[in-house]
């Protein structure tokens, strides 16, 4: 989703200024649309995209979590920051969407590094080995589950890992206090968790639709 509190013109001059998607992302994109029509805006930004790989290439992560993945933008994007033998395990409801994600994995030759995992997140994280720290884990999945989302992955995470948390400013409602629908209400709970754990470090960057990089000590 892009910012949509940026004024258009600046937003348009953040896109003219940041590394393009290249085809394939296009492609997903158009494809996306298509087949999703609204619910398309659920996909992360092309410079959020960016950000992704950027990040994981960074922090050398070499175990990745993503919880919430449409049809595959973002996992992509992760996936392509890996060095060699990393692996970004994926976590989903929805086999209808993610048919599109594995479909473009393919396309990306990333089927080596990849693995979806179908089910409440809630429950399916619990499975991940206690044995094999996460480095990396980014949060797009439901509002309402974040919080459970979060807990889980702290236990995951490696000293030193990072969690980043999408929609953290959800278009500039959690800071509007005439806004008190659920999704709000659930992330706003989330930001305020976030702060007031002395377990990590975070920063809330202003990209796409506020992005939480919350670094774990
Ligand atoms: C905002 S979209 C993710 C967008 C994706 N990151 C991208 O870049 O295209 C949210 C996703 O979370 C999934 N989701 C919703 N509730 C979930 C749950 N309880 N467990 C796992 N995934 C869930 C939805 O099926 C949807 O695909």
């Amino acid at each position: 989703m892009k910012a949509t509190y940026l004024d258009p013109a600046v937003g348009q001059y953040l896109f003219a200024h940041t590394t393009p998607p290249d085809d394939l992302l296009d492609a997903l994109t158009l494809e996306t649309r298509e087949v999703a029509g609204d619910r398309a805006g659920m996909q992360i930004s092309p410079d959020q995209g960016r950000f992704l790989t950027m990040i994981t290439q960074l922090c050398r992560a070499e175990h990745v979590v993503e919880v919430g993945t449409f049809t595959g933008y973002s996992s992509i994007c992760l996936a392509r920051g890996l060095g060699p033998g990393g692996r970004l395990v994926c976590f989903d409801v929805q086999e209808k969407w993610t048919a599109i994600a594995r479909r473009y994995w393919e396309k990306a030759a990333l089927t080596d590094r990849v693995e979806l995992r179908i089910g409440p997140a809630a429950d399916r994280l619990r499975e991940l080995p206690a044995d094999r720290p996460v480095d990396l884990a980014f949060i797009d999945a439901d509002k309402g589950g974040y919080a459970v989302y979060y807990e889980i992955l702290m236990s995951l995470l490696a000293p030193g890992g990072l969690i980043l948390a999408d929609n953290t400013l959800w278009s500039g409602r959690v800071a509007d206090p005439t806004v008190d629908d659920a999704g709000t209400r659930a992330l706003r709970e989330f930001n305020d968790l976030v702060m007031a754990d002395d377990r990590v470090t975070s920063v809330m960057l202003p990209i796409a639709d506020g992005l939480t990089m919350i670094r774990k000590h």
